[in-house]
């Protein structure tokens, strides 16, 4: 909350619009009430409340803390803004009062934001993601620390050690996952951050990670142990595994669209 607040205050002291990512809203209330000292003895709501009294408006993908398939939303607390914006609403996604949704996809959204901040709820899925991280902590995968909310990222580079950054190893391990037991995870480091415009090389990143993001309401304990089991097979090999190169590297969004090869 103070983050929020001083961000806040910042954009303010500049006259910049402050709009916040929703994506994982409800997370992270759920983290400010358990790590936040004054905040224990809130209700997620009244958190919730507060975080998005700060900012001008969100962007948010309902497809994370409103638990729902498909559908996201943009709100604003100037009545000014949230009128020029409207057009652009109607040219690119749909009229303002469903925004290219659905009508059961808006009452999937409806319910899901009331039962995506129950406080049951988050302290099972949070509960899920802590899990997966202690148990990949206890058989010494490196990950990172404290655990989050939706994903726990194994730090790649470390893991893999021997392969280095140019060769993607947090990507290398996400393939690996793959080929090991049909588990698809994303890189979050060097793939992702891109080249540099002006030097066309690629960007370093300090943190080059493996994000396995734990869809909510969908896996079982076991599934989890599932991933603990896999992880701990490519341990037993690691050594041996190879990095990779681009067989195309696409020119926009690489991370998404390009293939690779091992070097
Ligand atoms: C914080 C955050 N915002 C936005 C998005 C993008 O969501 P969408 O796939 O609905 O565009 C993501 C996706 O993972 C995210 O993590």
């Amino acid at each position: 909350m103070e983050n929020i607040k001083k961000t806040s205050e910042l954009c303010k002291k500049f006259e910049v619009y402050f709009f916040i990512d929703a994506a994982r809203f409800a997370e992270n209330a759920f983290f400010i009430k358990q790590r936040e000292k004054g905040f224990e003895n809130k209700s997620i709501s009244e958190i919730v409340l507060e975080m998005f009294s700060y900012a001008d408006g969100c962007t948010m993908s309902a497809k994370k803390d409103a638990i729902v398939n498909i559908g996201g939303l943009i709100a604003f607390k100037e009545k000014e803004l949230y009128e020029k914006s409207i057009p652009f609403g109607i040219l690119f996604e749909g009229f303002p009062t469903y925004g290219g949704l659905a009508g059961r996809d808006l009452e999937a959204i409806a319910v899901g934001l009331k039962e995506g901040i129950q406080e049951d709820y988050l302290k099972y899925r949070i509960g899920q993601v802590k899990y997966l991280g202690e148990e990949l902590n206890k058989i010494g995968i490196p990950i990172m620390k404290p655990i989050g909310g939706h994903a726990v990222f194994v730090d790649g580079k470390k893991f893999l050690a021997h392969i280095p950054q140019e060769q993607f190893p947090s990507h290398t391990l996400c393939t690996e996952l793959y080929i090991e037991a049909g588990i698809r995870a994303v890189e979050i480091g060097t793939l992702l951050a891109g080249r540099d415009p002006k030097t066309g090389k690629d960007k370093m990143p300090e943190m080059d990670l493996m994000r396995l993001t734990i869809p909510r309401r969908v896996y079982l304990k076991e599934h989890m142990d599932y991933i603990i089991e896999a992880m701990k097979n490519i341990k037993e090999r690691k050594d041996k595994i190879k990095g990779l190169k681009f067989e195309f590297e696409s020119p926009i969004l690489r991370h998404f669209q390009s293939k690779f090869k091992r070097v």
